[in-house]
């Protein structure tokens, strides 16, 4: 399906951004010339706020744009298995780390746009492999509901989490699938001054207090609402976002030891079909515009750009407890944690 071009909507309307939206569409192989124009991007922010991001891009530009949701290790795969032919031009949106490892398995083509340069040093790749276009501080997403009828005091800290009384009442991704959990497990590995084993040894306690690892990382707020556990481990803006769809019982705290957050980033696909087209979008992510688009459709993360207007519900990076999150030393790490993760821990009995 190919989207229309939408030349004159000055104001995002997200009924018509959901319509110009396909979130299941690819390029199909060998389909460059027919699609030419068009850019295709892998999509790692909520379904809604890249169908807004694509909708606006192509009626400020003109340019066509489609995008697929995929969290991030499904867009690494995807990336990776259209190595000799990609089906997308730009990925946009998820954690840094990610990209990071995308990069170093050659995935990703170096750009510096040039409105690279109004962004921080340390919410961009030194070299243009990616940048920053959010931050987005990891959570607990509380039920408060939920904890109060289970007798259970809301943990406070990363160790509290563990507490036996929160059996099978936590809710975290699958950091093999979720860049959001990938941040989680990578904040162990910082506050266990960078040994892998302590880290795991962390989420392999915490084990039998996961309900279920989730694919994407957003889905545990959603777990949190329904009821079906005390509390989500998120990026916190996806508790907020929840809480605004009427579910009032959730609260978001942040664990005392300290928190890791994610750098959400924009590359160019090595191999790109439509590189201008890619250049273009990446350059115009990083426009104040591009970023005040997130609050319109309830993602709230902090934008990288100082000059973008933040929503007073961007939590405040400066008030918190922040570990030191190195996003390229997290991407090195990244392939070798998760299949530790999923060997050591997730497919252990609980
Ligand atoms: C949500 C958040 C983003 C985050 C993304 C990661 O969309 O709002 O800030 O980058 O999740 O997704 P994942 O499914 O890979 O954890």
């Amino acid at each position: 399906m190919a989207s229309p071009l939408v030349r004159s909507r000055p104001v995002l309307s997200i009924g018509a951004a959901l319509v110009l939206a396909c979130s299941g569409c690819t390029r199909a192989p060998g389909a460059a010339s027919a699609d030419a124009g068009k850019v295709v991007v892998a999509c790692g922010a909520t379904e809604e706020w890249c169908a807004a991001m694509t909708s606006v891009f192509t009626s400020e530009t003109g340019i066509p744009a489609e995008f697929v949701r995929l969290s991030s290790g499904e867009a690494l795969a995807r990336i990776k298995a259209g190595r000799a032919d990609p089906e997308f031009d730009v990925w946009h949106g998820g954690p840094a780390d990610g990209y990071a490892a995308a990069a170093d398995d050659g995935l990703l083509q170096d750009y510096v746009s040039p409105n690279a340069a109004t962004i921080p040093d340390r919410y961009k790749d030194r070299d243009g492999t990616w940048t920053g276009v959010y931050v987005g501080v990891l959570g607990f997403c509380d039920n408060t509901e939920v904890l109060a009828e289970k007798h259970v005091p809301a943990p406070t800290s990363w160790e509290g989490l563990l507490d036996p009384a929160l059996r099978q009442n936590v809710g975290i991704a699958h950091p093999a699938t979720s860049g959001t959990a990938y941040t989680a497990l990578w904040t162990q590995v910082v506050l266990h001054r960078g040994a892998d084993d302590e880290a795991l040894a962390y989420m392999r306690r915490l084990h039998p207090n996961v309900l279920q690892y989730s694919k994407s990382g957003a889905a545990p707020a959603q777990q949190a609402a329904r009821g079906e556990i005390g509390v989500g481990v998120v990026f916190s803006h996806d508790c907020v976002a929840t809480r605004e769809q009427g579910f009032t019982d959730l609260r978001v705290t942040f664990p005392a030891e300290g928190t890791g957050y994610e750098v959400g980033g924009v590359a160019l696909v090595k191999g790109a079909h439509n590189v201008a087209g890619a250049k273009k979008y990446i350059d115009w992510a990083l426009t104040p515009g591009a970023q005040e688009i997130g609050p319109t459709v309830h993602a709230y993360q902090a934008p990288t750009n100082p000059a973008a207007k933040r929503s007073d519900k961007t939590a405040d990076l400066a008030a918190l407890k922040l570990v030191d999150y190195d996003s390229t030393a997290a991407g090195a790490r990244k392939l070798d944690l998760v299949r530790r993760f999923d060997a050591e821990i997730a497919k252990a009995p609980r």
